[in-house]
């Protein structure tokens, strides 16, 4: 185990923002990340565990203990089937996962193809459970190999185990700060067909007389992502962000007749989507745009992505400061025109 000090963590962030870590380690196997543990342990310090950093905010004095980074690699397919004939891939926390789901296309296996083009490694999937284009990976997530820190055990846990629902498993709720991941199984469709659900896709396909293959729903998919800033294109400065900001509202009943109320009121509508509407669930990028933050809203540091409502960009030189008081200015705007509380969605971490 190599044991570093003082390492800046914006550049292992994609929205490059934060200070540096205090003590730093990346491990590369299951050994390395035992070590590291039991090395801040017996520091009594505290202990981050760091994956693509795709989905993190780390504040402007950086993290007092320990980041871990996951960088367990492999992508194994050892012949092996679960009883649905389905095939299983078992992939090291440290992959990148649009690595992994391009092998998963050009083996044609389906399952994970409407989740091209997202940044972050394999790891960090099951913890939010990651969903996008009507695909979430607790669909085909077989289990889940961690390291418990409560008794130092390696385990396996299945999908049940993990209590996925909308972007929350576990990892992030109920046993937050207990599992570190280290390897996941999924469980893929050979020769299965492209999921073709959700509405940008459909549109992207419309008119076509032969049905999209998984490489060609994946390119199309990575090309809606590009459309929307959330393709990490080199080069592009919208792109400089932890994806969506705001997780997409869970309503009661009440809250979401109420939202309809307060729509109505001024004249609009709340999209829906049979997805939304079984959930509850709303549009936090709408909420957004009609609480008077248009597209590009900010200063010159950083500002909501002139491409998507809900992605909130470091135009270069932002600090973690500007990026909380820019949450903190549309929550506010947003919860009192629309009474609902916006919940961050990335991992804010040392605030
Ligand atoms: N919607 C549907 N069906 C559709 C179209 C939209 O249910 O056919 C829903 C979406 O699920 C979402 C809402 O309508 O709840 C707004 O849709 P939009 O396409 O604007 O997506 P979004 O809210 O901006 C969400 C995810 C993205 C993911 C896209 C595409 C969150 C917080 N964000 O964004 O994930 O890529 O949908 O599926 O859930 C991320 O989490 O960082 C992220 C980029």
């Amino acid at each position: 185990m190599l044991l570093l000090e003082n390492i800046p963590l914006a550049p292992l962030t994609t929205i490059r923002i934060g200070g540096p870590a205090k003590y730093f380690v990346e491990a590369g196997n299951i050994g390395e990340v035992q070590e590291a543990v039991v090395f801040a342990s017996s520091r009594d310090l505290p202990l981050f565990v760091l994956g693509g950093g795709s989905n993190l905010v780390v504040a402007d004095a950086g993290w007092p203990g320990l980041v871990l980074k996951i960088a367990i690699p492999g992508i194994d397919w050892q012949g092996r089937h679960d009883e649905d004939g389905r095939v299983l891939f078992d992939v090291g926390a440290g992959e990148s996962w649009d690595k992994f789901v391009s092998r998963s296309v050009m083996d044609r296996c389906a399952g994970i193809e409407c989740l091209s083009g997202i940044p972050g490694s394999v790891g960090g999937t099951p913890v939010q459970n990651v969903g996008a284009y009507g695909q979430e990976v607790s669909e085909t997530i077989a289990s889940v190999l961690v390291l418990d820190l409560k008794d130092g055990q390696v385990r396996e846990l299945c999908r049940e185990a993990c209590e996925f629902s909308y972007r929350s498993s576990i990892f992030n709720s109920t046993e937050r700060e207990r599992f570190i991941v280290l390897r996941v199984t999924y469980a893929l469709a050979p020769e299965g067909k492209p999921h073709i659900t959700y509405a940008d896709l459909k549109r992207h396909f419309e008119g076509r007389e032969t049905p999209p293959d998984l490489a060609e729903t994946r390119e199309a998919v990575r090309y809606i992502r590009a459309l929307k800033g959330m393709l990490i294109v080199p080069g592009d400065a919208d792109c400089q962000s932890a994806g969506s900001f705001f997780k997409n509202p869970v309503l009661s009943e009440e809250q979401h007749e109420d939202l309809k109320k307060r729509a109505a009121a001024r004249g609009l509508s709340v999209p829906s989507y049979p997805a939304l509407e079984t959930r509850k669930k709303v549009s936090a990028a709408w909420l957004v745009e009609h609480s008077g933050f248009a597209k590009g809203f900010g200063s010159e540091r950083v500002r909501i992505s002139s491409k998507h409502a809900l992605a909130i960009v470091n135009r270069g030189g932002a600090t973690a400061a500007d990026v909380l008081a820019l949450k903190e200015q549309i929550q506010h705007r947003v919860q009192e025109i629309w009474g609902i509380r916006l919940e961050p969605e990335p991992v804010l971490l040392g605030f």
